[in-house]
């Protein structure tokens, strides 16, 4: 593997002292409920997402829900990323005990948007879902998913749009008023306030034709008060170099 971790990490996941907040918790179990319920299989479906035989990095694993869906196509190479080591940590048991055989269990680590420690053109398929709300830069974090991946290969991303906090009005009113300040503020000073912000998904797909990324698959999988509030994004690397064209 030695081809694939050129920026000096060790392929061995090192597990350190974690600390579970009740937060962790429940995001684990929801999201085990839904890879157990098929919505994350689902999710792939839609966009005509298939592992298979692909080398594929998940970014933003969090506690692996994606990479098990993703496991059953039994891809050649299966990694998953995350900033937050407790995910990770917490993750591996249920990767474990829900992916048969154990060989094909992902190689997981700690690295965080927009640094990944990865080769040019390494992957087949980057996936990144609902981790563009919380990285510091769209443009920079879209550009290095788009490094990593080989000409022709895929690129899925997924995250929160305007009509998303609305869900929290009834729950948390302090909540969705803070996610539309971090996102204007954003908006209008280039700096995320807090790392939990809204995107225009129109803007992602003009990022990312800017980049060489073309969309080619958008879809909303629920519109509150007509406001998307989650995108899903599939988008094909071309051949040729944006910087070459301009
Ligand atoms: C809402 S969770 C999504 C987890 C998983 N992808 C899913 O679909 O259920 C967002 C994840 O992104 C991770 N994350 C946030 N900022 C990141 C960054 N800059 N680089 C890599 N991962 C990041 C968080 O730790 C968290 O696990």
């Amino acid at each position: 593997m030695s081809d694939i971790f050129p920026i000096c990490v060790s392929p061995t996941f090192i597990v350190e002292r974690s600390r579970v907040t009740e937060w962790h918790r429940a995001y684990i179990q929801n999201a085990y409920r839904e890879l157990e319920g098929g919505i994350t299989r689902k999710q792939l479906d839609n966009l005509g997402i298939n592992a298979n035989s692909k080398r594929v990095l998940d970014v933003g694993c969090g506690p692996g829900n994606l990479l098990v869906a993703l496991s059953t196509d039994t891809p050649e190479l299966l990694i998953g990323v995350d900033v937050d080591e407790t995910f990770l940590v917490c993750g591996r048991s249920h990767i474990e005990k829900s992916i048969d055989p154990p060989s094909a269990v992902p190689t997981l680590f700690c690295a965080s948007l927009p640094t990944l420690p990865f080769a040019d053109e390494t992957f087949d398929l980057v996936t990144c879902f609902l981790v563009m709300p919380h990285v510091p830069d769209d443009s920079a974090a879209l550009t290095e998913l788009a490094r990593v991946l080989k000409p022709g290969g895929t690129l899925a991303v997924s995250g929160h749009g305007l009509g998303f906090p609305l869900r929290y009005l009834k729950r948390f009113r302090l909540k969705p008023l803070q996610m539309y300040l971090a996102s204007l503020i954003y908006r209008c000073t280039g700096r995320k306030w807090i790392r939990n912000t809204l995107q225009n998904d129109r803007k992602i797909c003009n990022i990312l034709n800017s980049i060489g990324v073309v969309p080619e698959m958008r879809h909303y999988n629920q519109k509150i008060l007509g406001c998307v509030a989650t995108y899903w994004i599939k988008a094909i690397k071309s051949d040729t170099n944006p910087k070459a064209i301009q």
